[in-house]
């Protein structure tokens, strides 16, 4: 259908200061290494000259900015660049800037057969309703000469007049699997000296985000030789399963001065955040043998120091619950009477 694929990888050497999410942006939807179906049927749209507005939601990091840039692309080639508008909705200079923007560009001639060209609204969830209801009249007023390719995060924060207006796709996040072919081909052209437990590590910290996997592949790269496991983790500053499983041991078994300063102690050394322990010390406890009434204790024991944390509370003091808990909730197993 398409010319071919383009390479993967401009060489003019400008391109190895850049971000490696810019350096390795797909460029041609089939590019694009997930969302088949999505693809499909934009390109569908695009050959038959039936491009309706967009409405692009997902978690970030799954392609819809580069979605929208592949279409830009293959719908005016290589001069792509001035026929989209890129816009993001949550700029504070608020609907008034974006309207006038929109119209200077809408009216503007375009030199191109297909007649209209592309406005892409990045962050629209962030728009208040009043803000949004501003917006879809300017999506009335310009529908002849643009196409609007609206983006966010969560589309039940987009108002339904606006959403009746477009063609909803959903970007799921991505499949390790589909990440995983996509790191391959960017550490080959790199030259990344990637383990097998550093891509396993790399994977799993993604969770679906693509943009997260290449910014953490490149900070360790930068900063390792070779990128393992342990690279991995001490880059993101997330706490290694290894450290984990020492501190629910800990918890489990040692006196509670003792763990409290042991925990202090190794978030101090290796610069992990509470939030981050407690995540995956709730993932751990899945697995540990532990009587269910003191199961349900520290699982909701977790879930209140979470709360707290979110809202702002002092870490200290939360790390002070958190082994309490555990102190408490094993004691539970085991009754002293
Ligand atoms: N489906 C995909 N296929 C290939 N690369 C992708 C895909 N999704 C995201 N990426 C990579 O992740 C980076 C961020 O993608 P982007 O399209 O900006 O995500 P979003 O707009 O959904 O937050 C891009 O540089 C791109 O290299
Ligand atoms: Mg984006």
């Amino acid at each position: 259908m398409s010319k071919g694929k383009g390479k993967l990888v401009d060489t003019s050497a400008q391109l190895d200061n850049l971000p490696w999410v810019e350096k390795y942006r797909p460029k041609s939807l089939s590019d694009l290494v997930s969302h088949e179906d999505i693809t499909s049927t934009i390109e569908t749209f695009i050959d038959a000259n039936r491009l309706p507005h967009l409405l692009f939601y997902g978690p970030p990091g799954t392609g819809k900015t580069s979605t929208i840039l592949a279409c830009a692309r293959k719908l005016y080639g290589d001069h792509y660049k001035s026929m989209i508008l890129e816009l993001n909705a949550s700029d504070d200079r608020g609907i008034e800037v974006v309207r006038e923007q929109i119209k200077n560009f809408a009216s503007t001639r375009t030199m191109y057969s297909s007649g209209f060209k592309l406005i892409l609204l990045d962050e629209a969830d962030a728009m208040t309703t009043q803000a949004q209801a501003a917006l879809r009249r300017v999506i009335e007023k310009y529908t002849k000469n643009v196409r609007f390719c609206i983006v966010c995060n969560y589309v039940s924060k987009i108002i339904p007049a606006i959403q009746s207006r477009c063609t909803r796709f959903r970007f799921a996040p991505l499949e390790t699997e589909q990440i995983e072919k996509r790191l391959e081909t960017i550490v080959e052209a790199e030259g990344i000296n990637l383990t097998e437990d550093g891509k396993g590590a790399l994977l799993k910290l993604s969770r679906g985000d693509m943009r997260r996997a290449l910014n953490i592949l490149q900070a360790c790269h930068a900063a390792y030789e070779r990128v393992d496991e342990t690279a991995i983790y001490n880059c993101t500053g997330h706490p290694h399963p290894n450290d984990i499983h020492q501190i629910v041991h800990w918890m489990l078994s040692e006196e509670y001065t003792t763990v409290f300063q042991r925990i202090e102690s190794l978030k101090q050394d290796s610069g992990l955040a509470l939030q981050d322990i407690l995540e995956e010390v709730h993932l751990y406890l899945r697995d540990v043998e532990l009587p269910s009434n003191s199961k349900v204790f520290l699982l909701e024991a977790l879930s209140d120091i979470e709360y707290r944390l979110g809202e702002g509370a002092n870490e200290t003091i939360q790390l002070g619950a958190l082994v309490g808990a555990f102190k408490l909730g094993t004691s539970l197993a085991s009754p002293q009477a």
